[in-house]
């Protein structure tokens, strides 16, 4: 049994727009499964769906086996949910706010405290249980509602964005305690983000989402190894033969292709470190000077892009259009 299964899941807003477009998932129990997408790519909105806030405009989905809408009651025991904005209440303390979570999540009375006792001690913030949540900072409050979300011990936890908005060591504590709660508690998890380290530092598996559709599933690192090894970039001194070594460069083995731009030649390869040493000793024996190289292998940031034609960002910068021209040419030597 999956944890998380979806068949061609889709929610039309009344305004008309299609927010998810056809989605299928399946997610194990015990993964990490992340939805990786830009602003308004339908990340909250499957979230919403699962979690039976909102009802499918077509489509099936089961969590921890149940439909999500038909079997809303035996879903909600099942899942804890993180939602995207901060919902606590700042003018309680840090324990208050669990105990009233506590009571609407009817935990029995007797396991109450230690229940508490022991979440707060999970993500260290005994010390502040007792002041007032608008003390907090944000990094703490997100760890109070994710505290909050895991009261009733669910089998499958849902973070919507758990990290948006906080500076990046907060973040990265943030990821410690969501690794540390998957290996206490075995449970599946299910986040959306639209940070790529996010999705690449916690995430078993990956779902590319944008205008509402997968792009792809795959593990952080399949996808980018699927791009290949490599793109190298060399500045050369200026020589009569430069376009005779590039198109020697082209003929190497493991070389898709090769281009020049005044004293740049940007090489794509299957294996960048094994090409390199061949480039230097057809420059040489040609006699041109290599004054740098520098060999990057892709990130899952130019993954999204060569699913997606864009940055995740909406601040599109000349040197990110430059990289999309890139991929867009990658992709095509891949076809
Ligand atoms: N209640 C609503 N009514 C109409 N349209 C909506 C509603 N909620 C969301 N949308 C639209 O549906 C699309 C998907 O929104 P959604 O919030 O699911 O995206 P998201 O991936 O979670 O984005 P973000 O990263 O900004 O949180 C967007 O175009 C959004 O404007
Ligand atoms: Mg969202």
């Amino acid at each position: 049994m999956y944890s998380i299964q979806t068949k061609d899941l889709k929610k039309i807003y009344k305004s008309g727009t299609v927010a998810v477009d056809g989605i299928s998932i399946d997610v194990e129990e015990g993964e990490i499964f992340g939805f990786l997408g830009p602003n308004g790519a339908g990340k909250s909105t499957t979230m919403m769906i699962l979690t039976t806030l909102l009802k499918p405009s077509s489509g099936e989905a089961f969590v921890a086996g149940y439909n999500v809408a038909t079997q809303q009651k035996n879903v909600r025991a099942n899942i804890g949910y993180v939602q995207q904005d901060i919902t606590i209440d700042e003018y309680l303390t840090g324990r208050e706010n669990l105990l009233l979570q506590a009571r609407l999540n009817h935990i029995p009375k007797d396991q109450i405290n230690s229940r508490i006792d022991d979440l707060l001690n999970l993500v260290e913030l005994d010390d502040k249980a007792n002041d007032a949540a608008i003390t907090y900072s944000g990094g703490m409050r997100k760890r109070l509602e994710i505290a909050g979300g895991l009261l009733h011990r669910p089998k499958v936890l849902f973070l919507d964005e758990p990290t948006v908005g906080l500076d990046i060591q907060t973040r990265q504590k943030i990821w410690e305690y969501i690794k540390k709660i998957h290996n206490e508690y075995k449970m599946t998890i299910f986040l959306t983000t639209h940070y790529m380290e996010e999705a690449d530092k916690l995430c078993g598996r990956v779902g590319i989402i944008d205008h509402g559709k997968i792009q792809t599933i795959d593990a952080p690192s399949s996808l980018k190894n699927a791009l290949g090894g490599g793109i190298i970039s060399l500045t050369i001194e200026e020589n009569p033969s430069k376009a005779e070594l590039v198109s020697k460069i082209k003929q190497i083995e493991f070389v898709r292709d090769a281009t020049i731009l005044d004293d740049t030649i940007t090489v794509f390869s299957t294996k960048g470190t094994e090409v390199a040493p061949v480039i230097f000793s057809v420059s040489s024996s040609l006699g041109i000077v290599i004054k740098s190289v520098s060999i990057t292998q892709p990130t899952l940031d130019d993954v999204f892009l060569s699913f997606t034609g864009h940055d995740l960002r909406d601040d599109s910068t000349q040197k990110s259009y430059d990289r999309r021209k890139e991929y867009r040419k990658m992709q095509r030597m891949k076809t």
